[in-house]
């Protein structure tokens, strides 16, 4: 019988992450808790796996059913990979209520599983950041976490005229179900999702789409008005529609703060169900290349409550890593690859081998990171694998030179090489 090669693929959705890989999302990594520790933010860590109801409670139809990874223990208990991070940290919250300080400014970049079609920003494992900030109820918590945003932008380094932040309000979105189309309960998730995918579609189809699901002439009419909403058309709305109020003061004060790349965007609504007010999405706007948002969040007040605790006011966001670094590859802003090596130790012969490793071990303990060379090959070849490395810096060491107590050290930059003492060669390398 023939034997089977097992297949050298990782599972569907996933990425084996190689150095160069690993590489371009620290440098994402850094970047976001660098900003997020500038902004007073603490990390935190929460479990892989939870309890599955954690996210069918309040996370939404797609994110609790179709999306969920999940399984049933040997103890009997259905358990879920975990597909997001805020239903965790507010049960980390709702569990030490009373001992932690408020306001509660944290950050975590993990990883998270939903079971999706893999396409372009969509993965099945991935990567993603969440800032939050908790016990702030007034607009200056989604100021804060927008400047935060801008700030992460102008870090790398991303041309203006290619990104916008949209931002609604779920309270608008209710004004317009209520007040405006007076929808029957059963037909708001159908609408709010139609909505989410305007942008998405060709106007035909929306419409045809609006129709299909049951909504008049008029009540069409009046959505496709309600979508060209600008800022100022809020205002006749101002005292009737606290989300139309709540639009007016943050667009107000992104404005005195000089904020821009910042939109109204009245169609969007977001999947996930425990949003209260503000809702945000950012996009690139520079190309054709990336539909999908950069990062997805809103005001989420009420989500204590699942776990039998007063309300706590809460606003933040989650921030893909596959969708930034698509957006990051397609403007060019990754940084290329580079090794971690400072200085690659030669080895002319096997009797040196002895006097390279103390060397090498000289050179670690003074905090130059070292690469050894451990068999005796050809000088030209050692050379040139020290060059596709990449190491700035290589050390040779013959007989010659070890009776003598020099080393020479040659830079790869240019190619040159000079004899040096070992005491100096720590400070001509730090
Ligand atoms: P979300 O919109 O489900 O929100 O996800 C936020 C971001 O995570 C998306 O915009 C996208 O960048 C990334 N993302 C989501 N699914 C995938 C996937 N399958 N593959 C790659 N990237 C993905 C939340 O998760 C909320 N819990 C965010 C939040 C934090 N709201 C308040 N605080």
């Amino acid at each position: 019988m023939k034997k089977e090669n097992l297949s050298k693929l990782p599972y569907k959705g996933t990425d084996d992450m190689y150095p160069k890989d690993v590489f371009e999302k620290k440098y994402i990594f850094k970047i976001w808790s660098k900003v997020a520790k500038n902004f007073g933010y603490e990390e935190y860590d929460a479990p892989l796996i939870e309890d599955a109801i954690l996210y069918k409670v309040k996370s939404g139809e797609e994110l609790a059913n179709t999306q969920l990874y999940n399984f049933v223990d040997k103890g009997g208990r259905e358990i879920a990979l975990r597909p997001e991070m805020t239903p965790s940290l507010a049960r980390m919250i709702a569990a030490q209520r009373n001992n932690l300080l408020l306001p509660i400014r944290w950050f975590n970049i993990g990883r998270f599983y939903r079971y999706e079609k893999p396409q372009k920003g969509r993965r099945r494992e991935f990567f993603q950041l969440n800032i939050d900030l908790l016990g702030v109820s007034t607009i200056d918590a989604e100021i804060e976490i927008i400047q935060y945003v801008m700030k992460v932008m102008d870090e790398f380094k991303a041309p203006k005229n290619t990104y916008e932040l949209r931002i609604n309000n779920r309270y608008l979105i209710e004004y317009l179900f209520d007040e405006i189309l007076k929808l029957d309960t059963e037909l708001r998730p159908k609408i709010a999702r139609a909505l989410d995918n305007y942008l998405k579609m060709e106007i035909n189809d929306f419409n045809g789409y609006l129709k299909e699901l049951g909504l008049n002439d008029n009540q069409i009419k009046d959505i496709l008005e309600y979508i060209n909403w600008e800022i100022e058309d809020l205002k006749k709305i101002e005292d009737r529609s606290r989300g139309a109020k709540e639009l007016i003061q943050l667009f107000n004060k992104l404005k005195e703060l000089s904020i821009t790349n910042i939109k109204f965007a009245p169609y969007i609504v977001r999947g996930i169900q425990y949003y209260t007010g503000t809702v945000v999405e950012m996009y690139d706007i520079g190309s054709s290349e990336n539909s999908r948002a950069l990062f997805g969040g809103g005001r989420y007040d009420d989500l204590l409550e699942i776990f039998g605790e007063a309300k706590l006011p809460a606003f933040g966001l989650g921030w893909g890593e596959t969708t930034t670094l698509d957006y990051l590859k397609t403007y060019n802003l990754l940084p290329s690859f580079k090794s971690n090596t400072k200085v690659y130790v030669t080895l002319m012969n096997e009797s040196l081998l002895k006097d390279m490793n103390s060397l090498s071990t000289y050179l670690r303990e003074n905090g130059i990171n070292t690469e050894m060379q451990l068999t005796a090959t050809k000088l030209k070849n050692q050379l040139k694998y020290a060059n596709s490395k990449g190491f700035p810096w290589v050390i040779i060491v013959g007989e010659d030179e070890l009776s003598k107590g020099v080393i020479q050290l040659k830079d790869m930059s240019n190619g040159e090489s000079f004899l040096i003492k070992k005491e100096d060669v720590i400070q001509k390398l730090s």
